[in-house]
């Protein structure tokens, strides 16, 4: 798909829900007693991949007047499973889903596509058998397909060496079926929406700094739960706005937990004008209208414990910094290289392709900001948040930019391109 220089970004736009919260009313729905009603769920391809598999485990869900309709069957209403469960692309699915199904008292099969298979693995199978489960690599690879015998497990303290909600979320719906209360311990603060949401269902999870507790058994009760915009999402458009001179954007009802705002501090300290507007919470989850003007960026440095809160946004940040001037530089970030591509080698090499001065280190990058890009051609690798950063990236280029595989912002969000061209002026 091919994309070109646009002369302003205008309008209001509503982003699609969050793919964490909505993976996650999903799984809960399931395991909690009666109905959940989810309005606003993100009808992506990773989310439906949560649905079948939870389909595939006796779980009615259906869609209708825009609110998506668990039937719950409480924390032991789970069947065993027809056939293997398949994640597809979702490593938010494969990874939650273990913790869940290393409790059941059947076996289950996991799978995705080659993305989750190249997937580690390994740093959820290490907690879940410290727990006593009974959990294996097919290939004995530390990836997917994983086979997994339900036990009866152990109460932890997991100190993870990652910091991971996918991992810290495995480990505390894994303690939802544990005989003693687990914690996690991370290295720095993942989004939280696991503890928020699991919460309001009736769990007890308590959070003391870097760490989460929760105990086992509780009883789960369906809920409503309104999904907020998803702020990885919504951050392709705030750049937008911003790249472009005399653009003016809204974009209503995102998320912003803290938890997850990272990009939007960053964007501050790079000198770009991001209003909050409206801004309210609702099952603990903070929300706000976002108000984006152009703006004339200047590089920073992203690092440290900044990094958990804006993991999805890099990719797009490295975008904002090549059109910034002066240095920016991002460390603490090796994480990229496990995400649904190599998005480290694959930014730095497609940015360096459009022009950029960028250098790759081994956990991030440095990009000398403020040449004129120009267009090329930009394999996706099938990586849905490569694909919307650089068809963002072409709308400050001279020339055309060639993304290849541009499909896969189904992942995501579906209608991406549709969006996009509704609030760019050619
Ligand atoms: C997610 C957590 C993040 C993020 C992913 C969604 C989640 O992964 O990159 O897109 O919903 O828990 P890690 O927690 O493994 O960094």
């Amino acid at each position: 798909m091919d994309f070109t220089k646009c002369r302003r970004v205008r309008g209001e736009i509503n982003i699609p829900g969050d793919k964490s919260i909505s993976h996650r009313a999903v799984m809960f729905g399931a395991l909690a007693e009666g109905t959940t009603e989810v309005s606003h769920f993100l009808k992506s391809a990773d989310c439906l991949s949560t649905i079948s598999c939870f389909r595939k485990m006796g779980i009615e869900i259906e869609n209708g007047g825009g609110i998506l309709r668990i039937q719950g069957k409480g924390l032991h209403g789970l069947t065993a499973p027809q056939g293997i469960l398949n994640a597809g692309n979702s490593g938010t699915t494969t990874r939650l889903i273990s913790g869940i199904l290393a409790g059941q008292p059947f076996t289950s099969r996991l799978t995705g596509d080659a993305s989750v298979c190249r997937r580690p693995m390994d740093r959820i199978i290490t907690p879940l058998t410290e727990m006593g489960a009974a959990i294996y690599s097919d290939q004995g690879n530390g990836c997917a397909p994983l086979t997994l015998h339900g036990r009866p497990l152990k109460g932890i303290h997991y100190h993870s060496p990652v910091a991971s909600a996918q991992v810290k979320s495995c480990v505390l719906l894994a303690g939802l079926y544990a005989d003693t209360p687990v914690s996690v311990t991370e290295p720095a603060l993942s989004r939280n929406h696991t503890e928020l949401m699991l919460t309001s269902f009736g769990a007890s999870v308590t959070s003391k700094g870097n760490t989460a507790t929760i105990l086992p058994d509780p009883s789960l009760t369906g809920q409503r739960v309104d999904v907020p915009g998803d702020i990885s999402s919504a951050a392709f458009f705030i750049a937008a706005a911003l790249l472009v001179p005399g653009s003016e954007l809204l974009i209503r009802h995102v998320g912003v937990n803290p938890t997850r705002d990272g990009f939007l501090r960053v964007i501050e300290a790079m000198g770009g004008s991001v209003g909050k507007l409206n801004v309210s919470t609702q099952a603990g989850e903070p929300t706000a209208d976002l108000l984006i003007r152009s703006s004339s960026l200047h590089g920073t440095v992203i690092e440290g414990a900044m990094i958990p809160t804006l993991i999805d946004e890099i990719p797009i940040l490295a975008v904002l910094a090549a059109y910034a001037e002066g240095k920016t530089v991002i460390r603490d970030a090796a994480e990229l290289k496990v995400k649904e591509s190599n998005r480290l080698d694959i930014m730095v090499r497609s940015l360096a392709a459009m022009g950029a001065d960028i250098t790759g280190t081994e956990d991030g990058m440095v990009i000398r900001g403020g040449n004129p890009l120009h267009g090329a051609v930009i394999d996706s690798h099938l990586d849905h948040r490569i694909a919307m950063a650089f068809a963002i990236a072409a709308l400050a280029a001279d020339g055309i930019t060639a993304v290849v595989q541009a499909e896969c912002v189904d992942i995501s969000y579906p209608g991406f391109y549709d969006d996009l061209q509704k609030v760019t002026e050619p």
